[in-house]
């Protein structure tokens, strides 16, 4: 431990609580906590949301919208459905959809509700459709979808007619498709007065909600709403805050030193862990296991890691929800996918470093990038809201309450800070022209609108009139990818003859955590063309492997396995036709891309050639295992310590002119 982070003296105070119920005895709780040893049915009636069963299958008769709030854990997402279910909106082979942000959360709640209805496998009455992965059939009563998928259906079925009823759940994350499909809705359901929308919410944001939703224009007679909202008084236990005395100089080490703490001093419970990505959480990982071991009393003090992040394979993920065991103590580290996504119990500790990674709009450029934030209050408050759901908890802020009170109240919504090219794609091929006038519940700002109007015109995705083109426009609509990576597949097939290889990379890219050891796999299957032919490389070497051997040589080779398995199913070519891809693929590339392209500077930075915005290779991409080359593409910007390209592919200059003439012509 650095010595300059001694100073963790912390100041502490109570708050949070809707009950003053006090802890007592630790075995005592942890029965009770050990929820598994009641049955499926006592668990279900227990649950806070019950006492509303009645209540909301009423409102429903006569509300288009409900908006529901309540905490974390009170039985929104895995009851609601079951209650409509129970009350036969599902009738005649009708299907409720609900939405989630994540694709952990989706599958998750889906197994837990078949299993709470009876159910021996997910897929018939309850089910989930994630990217690559659907599991539903035709009688599937209750689907849970995440808001990109249900956007997809409504380009096959604008009316969801399908669906009696669709609950947005998780609302309150604001992700940019949660926003879009919200925005959508809301004409739907003038066109279909019998669709029911439910809207759920862990924060208090739903006047927000209700009042965009409600129809009702005559605000004298409030009996015509056409929304209302829900409140669910939930348990929640104490939570204790405890703040730094001074700010720390680096959180990570600051992370580690609470968790030891926590670990060798505290009661038993599980300790929850906000840190903003996989390369911290590894980080944090790797420490607490040095700190531990060196621990002369570590033999009474049992522990078990379980790290959970969206790039970890979902299997991997599912291991937080392992039941609380008191003799060994669970740390979870977690991104703020653990926010409200999903439920674990158990955790009594939550250390919160404060920040965030999000996604952050650069207006200038046109590009988003991945940036690390200080969180909002709001987020604070959810956070520190995990430490008191079975008894009462406590919070550990890595920061003053000085800096507290200087953090914003409510996170930006996604769509205010994105990059809005596959917003606009997916609205004009749902046939909505005029996007400026479209009625989004939080409106994003006008300039990223034309920046992603201007950009999709470039891809050729929109013509002179702003109108999708054809067959273009409309087929990289349908295609599940960002437009830049939708228009490199088309090019790959109609200009470069090398789709296969296209395919094989943007599978590689989309599929998170395929390298384990990343400088064996650069060792390995490094190419001097850059990122995306080194990406191709372990596809093609993989796919030649005998597929009893694949698991062994991905260890072997610094891959993970799983992830592979994964490419391979998105990935549904299995012609193993191989053309020379150094020029070609790179050329498809570009045609996607050519808006990211960057030049050599003489201190060995690049600079954006449209818009001059300055940026470094990443210290992960093989680029900077070579010579640096002149000119560059890259994927995707992340802001750290300072603004890096990641996923780089070095191109010859001509070819921007030869690919995108319009673009570079001014
Ligand atoms: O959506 P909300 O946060 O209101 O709660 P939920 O996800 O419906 O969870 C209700 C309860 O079900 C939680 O308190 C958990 O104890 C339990 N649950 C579970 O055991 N396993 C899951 N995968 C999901 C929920
Ligand atoms: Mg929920």
């Amino acid at each position: 431990m650095s010595s300059h982070n001694n100073n963790n003296n912390y100041s502490s105070q109570q708050q949070e609580s809707s009950s003053s119920l006090s802890s007592s005895e630790d075995v005592l709780l942890f029965n009770n906590l050990n929820q598994r040893s009641l049955s499926i049915t006592q668990q279900r009636l227990a649950l806070p949301v019950y006492q509303l069963r009645k209540h909301i299958l009423h409102l429903l008769e006569t509300k288009q919208t409900l908006v529901v709030v309540g905490h974390t854990g009170c039985g929104k997402t895995t009851q609601i459905p079951q209650y409509l279910y129970e009350a036969g909106w599902c009738d005649g082979g009708r299907c409720i959809a609900v939405t989630q942000p994540r694709r952990v959360a989706a599958t998750s709640v889906a197994v837990r509700v078949a299993e709470e209805m009876g159910e021996s496998t997910v897929g018939g009455k309850v089910g989930y459709t994630i990217r690559f992965d659907d599991q539903t059939t035709n009688t599937t009563a209750i689907k849970y979808m995440t808001d990109g998928m249900l956007l997809r259906e409504m380009m096959v079925d604008p009316l969801l007619s399908r669906y009696p009823v669709v609950m947005i759940d998780e609302a309150h994350e604001r992700s940019l498709s949660t926003d879009l499909v919200i925005g959508l809705l809301k004409k739907v359901m003038v066109r279909r007065p019998d669709l029911r929308v439910i809207v759920s919410s862990a924060t208090l944001d739903a006047e927000d909600f209700c009042n965009y939703f409600n129809l009702n224009k005559d605000s004298n007679d409030k009996t015509k709403d056409t929304c209302a909202i829900l409140s669910i008084e939930g348990r929640n236990y104490p939570v204790d805050l405890h703040y730094l005395e001074e700010p720390t100089a680096n959180y990570v080490d600051t992370t580690v030193k609470t968790i030891v703490d926590i670990h060798l001093t505290q009661t038993p419970g599980d300790v929850l862990v906000f840190l903003t990505g996989q390369d911290e959480i590894e980080t944090v990982r790797r420490q607490l296991i040095d700190r531990l071991s060196d621990d002369p009393t570590n033999q009474q003090h049992q522990y078990t890691i379980v790290p959970i992040y969206s790039g970890l394979p979902l299997e991997k993920q599912m291991k937080v929800f392992a039941p609380p065991n008191i003799h060994k103590r669970k740390i979870v580290l977690a991104t703020n996918i653990a926010e409200t996504s999903i439920t674990i119990d158990g955790i009594v500790y939550v250390v919160d470093c404060g920040f965030v990674k999000i996604k952050s709009y650069s207006g200038r450029s046109g590009t988003d990038s991945l940036v690390v934030v200080p969180t909002s209050q709001a987020s604070a408050n959810q956070r520190a809201g995990r430490a008191g759901r079975n008894r009462s908890g406590k919070c550990y802020r890595l920061y003053t309450e000085a800096a507290f009170a200087k953090l914003d109240v409510h996170t930006i919504p996604e769509i205010q800070r994105s990059n809005l090219s596959s917003v606009v794609l997916q609205l004009k091929a749902l046939g909505i022209d005029n996007i400026l006038a479209f009625d989004f519940l939080s409106p994003p700002v006008a300039d990223s609108l034309v920046r992603a109007l201007e950009l999709l015109y470039a891809l050729g995705a929109i013509d002179d009139y702003a109108k999708l083109t054809s067959p273009i426009g409309m087929t990289m609509a349908e295609l599940p990818t960002e437009p830049p990576f939708s228009k490199m597949i088309l090019s790959a097939a109609s200009d470069f003859g090398c789709s296969e290889e296209c395919l094989s990379i943007v599978a590689m890219l989309t599929i998170p955590g395929i390298q384990y050891n990343q400088s064996l796999v650069r060792k390995q299957f490094g190419v001097k063309e850059g990122d995306h032919l080194t990406l191709l490389n372990i596809y093609n070497s993989y796919v030649d492997i005998k597929q009893k051997d694949q698991s062994g040589w991905c260890h072997d080779n610094g891959l993970n396995a799983k992830a592979m398995t994964r490419v391979l199913q998105g990935n549904n070519n299995n012609d193993t036709k191989k053309v020379d891809p150094s020029v070609l693929v790179r050329k498809a590339i570009v045609s996607g891309f050519f808006s990211n392209a960057a030049r050599l500077l003489p201190d060995g930075s690049y600079q954006t050639i449209k818009d001059k915005r300055n940026l470094w290779i990443h210290p992960t991409s093989i680029i900077g295992t070579i010579n640096s080359p002149e000119w560059v593409i890259f994927h995707d910007v992340i802001i750290t310590t300072k603004e890096f390209m990641k996923e780089l592919t070095v191109i010859e200059p001509n070819w921007l002119s030869e690919i995108a003439p319009h673009y570079y012509s001014k």
